[in-house]
């Protein structure tokens, strides 16, 4: 199912493509039994050790049970009468009494184990906190110790698993429950409004992991895709340095520029550096330095812009965002000083 959902494919036919099909083939499958990071691998190992208990119990209930059905099969020549049967024998009862309560005591004690293990780990001094808003439909990353604010795509460093850089991610909703999934670096973790959680990851190989709202949240549920890119610490340090800048006003896009800051964009938008502040939707301030709009909808590309401000429910239905009507010239200028946003 994980890998169904998640390897991008499926979903995006259902909803046009927008190049979100071709992008996301390359990016491999987001599936739970490839962990690269140790929450995920905790999960996995206590995964496979219940499965292995589980499937031997199934083994040799099943092997018993084929056994005794060609065994003592009903044969021609057979009296009707009873076998045997056995009543009260305290060895048996107490057999089939203990073994189970063992059984289920080893599995709850390595499961609660792992639980410790994952929740309780220290935030080590010097970790990147981020802090993770779940909105309808999309996601708001916010590093405050960094001063930056962006949406859908978590940039994070690299952890060396023998020195070990953690990000740890705090968690609150803006409106309804979600939950945060991104199934190669960790579990699940409900988003929910008034309530602070948290989690950690520590991925140790470089890349992109696609995850995904795992709580149904309305409409476009299905359309609150996330992505955590996983940088070597230069490379997180150079992104995140021009995160921290505001963006290079371009002169040639300074009509784009009055469009945007005369309509209803700046109540829901902010780009650094403007009169627009708004914090309903996603800052917008280096728009273009993300693969994907809309929550993982479509390739960031002008063309795909121009459909969405023009009117965001041709790529997803039900999008909070209004249709800007805007057309003709004010709408092309618009995209192109969007394009500016590095
Ligand atoms: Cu957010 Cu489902």
């Amino acid at each position: 199912m994980t890998i169904a959902v998640l390897g991008g494919a499926p979903v995006a036919a259902w909803a046009g493509d927008w190049g979100m099909g071709e992008s996301n083939a390359k990016i491999p499958p987001s599936s739970i039994f490839n962990p690269v990071s140790t929450p995920a691998r905790e999960i996995d190992t206590v995964a496979f050790f219940a499965i292995a208990i589980t499937a031997t119990i199934f083994l040799i209930v099943a092997s018993l049970l084929a056994y005794s059905v060609l065994r003592f099969r009903a044969r021609p020549g057979d009296d009707s009468r009873e076998p045997a049967q056995v009543y009260g024998s305290n060895p048996i009862e107490f057999a089939w009494t203990t073994v189970p309560i063992i059984i289920v005591f080893v599995l709850i004690l390595v499961t609660a184990r792992t639980i410790y293990m994952i929740q309780a780990a220290p935030r080590p001094p010097g970790a990147l906190s981020v802090q993770v808003i779940g909105h309808q439909w999309w996601w708001e990353f916010r590093y405050p110790a960094l001063g930056i604010v962006t949406a859908n795509e978590l940039h994070v460093p690299l952890s060396d698993r023998h020195s070990p850089t953690p990000t740890f991610l705090d968690l609150e909703s803006a409106d309804v429950a979600h939950s945060f999934w991104v199934p190669r670096l960790a579990g699940k973790t409900d988003v929910i409004p008034n309530k602070k959680n948290s989690m950690w990851i520590d991925p140790q190989v470089a890349g992109t992991y696609l995850g995904q709202c795992g709580e149904y949240c309305g409409t476009e549920h299905a359309m609150m895709l996330l992505r955590v890119i996983v940088e070597p610490r230069a490379d997180f340090e150079r992104w995140a340095a021009a995160q921290k800048n505001p963006p290079v006003l371009d002169a040639a896009a300074s009509h784009g520029r009055i469009v945007f800051e005369s309509t209803a964009c700046v109540n829901c938008h902010t780009i650094r550096g403007t009169a627009a502040d708004g914090r309903f939707g996603p800052d917008l301030t280096h728009l273009m330095a993300r693969e994907t709009i809309g929550a993982g909808v479509a390739m960031n590309t002008p063309a795909h812009l121009k459909i969405w401000v023009n009117d965001p429910s041709q790529m997803k239905p039900g999008a909070l965002m209004p249709a800007m009507n805007l057309g003709g010239k004010d709408l092309d200028d618009l995209v192109a000083y969007l394009a500016t946003l590095r």
